[in-house]
């Protein structure tokens, strides 16, 4: 049966939600799971604008089925070969075989790769600025490459001024029939996943997302449709700052992100303590996480957010402790940049990690260690509180700047 909702007279969303997905790429957790989009455009010509994940497939059939009352598709437009969008290339051109397949030179590489059809006879090559009538919709695609795979495209339907836009601007979650982002309450309930899944996903990237942010800038974009989370239709700019900020690693806020790694509840308690001083000291949305027990993925999507962070971590087996270890190099691969850090380590015969955080801190660009870098031999004592006291101080300065 199908399910699907109307975005304009001729656009119907066609997608559909996994609610059972543990892991996103086998990687990221999503409690509440995923929505992946895809886009019908019934003008005298039928385009559809990407597929689904497989795991939807059969949702995503009925209710193309239903759409198309009878039609057939002319063209099924690629800006992202993931295979979480284009699961169902190879049904669709059994059932439409006469189907284009519209895509750049990259994305039909990355089909064949993908895939063993035989799409000779299906494809279309397009490159930037090309132009695609369908009757009274005019599509124009605009390559943006890297966000997040080298294929990507987007593409701009003129008479709505709706934008296509692949994985940008896109959330884990899956909705509940709030298709639309005036449909839902945003800041409550989906900034933190849209924030996650960019920071994760695309955070790599940002130099490619600000060169498409660019690109894109003289478009008259009146709707957004991304293919995962909300259409966006109003408040556009909302969102386009908050891309903004996120792909030029401007922090979000300016408050402080406690990071800690504790064996024994030493380093927690120095966190602790720390926590409560700057809070004392009139520091407002701190936030205090344990490594071992939160998943990366919220770890670097607060790094994202907070223009402060603070780093504590036990030496162990003469490097970083593992968990923290794994958070730093995941800031290193997602190309973290711009951030002010604490840092404080704990070893009871060789404390080593404070140096070898610099070192992986230092690798990252544009970024400020606060003085004094803090070592605890086993637990917190008066010299070593006092120190904490002054990293406190110069936090707090480096605040007010
Ligand atoms: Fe949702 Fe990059 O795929």
């Amino acid at each position: 049966m199908y399910c699907t909702r109307k975005i304009t007279d001729e656009i119907v969303w066609v997608g559909g939600y996994d609610r059972r997905l543990a892991l996103f790429e086998n990687l990221f957790p999503i409690p509440r799971g995923v929505t992946y989009n895809s886009y019908l455009i019934l003008d005298e010509k039928v385009a559809l604008m990407d597929t689904v994940d497989s795991s939807i497939s059969h949702q995503f059939m009925d209710n193309i089925t239903h759409s198309l009352a009878g039609r057939s598709i002319d063209y099924l437009i690629v800006n992202h070969m993931e295979p979480d969008h284009c699961a169902n290339i190879e049904e669709l051109l059994i059932r439409y075989p006469d189907m284009k397949i519209i895509g750049n030179a990259k994305t039909i590489d990355l089909i064949k790769q993908f895939y063993d059809m035989d799409i000779e006879k299906n494809i279309i090559i397009v490159k930037e600025h090309d132009v695609l009538e369908l009757g009274n919709h005019t599509l124009t695609f605009y390559m943006t490459p890297m966000v997040h795979w080298p294929e990507v495209m987007m593409t701009f339907e003129e008479k709505h001024g709706i934008l296509f836009s692949a994985d940008a601007f896109g959330s884990f979650g899956a909705l509940n029939g709030n298709l639309f982002n005036d449909e839902l309450d945003f800041d409550n309930a989906w900034l933190s996943d849209y924030r996650r899944y960019y920071s994760n996903i695309v955070g790599k990237y940002g130099t490619q997302v600000q060169n498409s942010l660019k690109k894109l800038s003289s478009l008259d974009i009146k709707m957004i449709c991304p293919l995962h989370g909300p259409i966006w239709r109003s408040n556009l700019e909302f969102l386009l700052e908050k891309y903004d900020k996120w792909s030029s690693y401007t922090p979000e806020e300016q408050t402080v992100a406690l990071f800690y790694a504790s064996m024994y509840g030493n380093t927690e308690s120095a966190i602790n303590i720390l926590a409560n001083e700057l809070v004392e000291a009139g520091v407002r949305n701190i936030v205090v996480y344990d490594v071992s027990n939160t998943h990366v993925s919220t770890l670097v999507e607060e790094v994202f957010r907070c223009s402060h962070i603070v780093i504590a971590a036990p030496t162990y087996n003469g490097s970083i402790y593992p968990a923290m270890f794994n958070f730093l190099h995941d800031m290193q691969a997602l190309n973290l940049q711009n951030r002010t850090v604490g840092l404080l380590d704990n070893g009871s015969w060789a404390p080593t990690a404070n140096r070898q955080v610099v070192s992986m801190i230092e690798s990252m660009k544009d970024m400020e260690i606060l003085q004094p870098i803090v070592s605890i031999r086993s637990a917190l004592k008066e010299n070593t509180h006092a120190q904490l006291l002054e990293l406190k101080d110069a936090i707090v300065a480096s605040l007010k700047k």
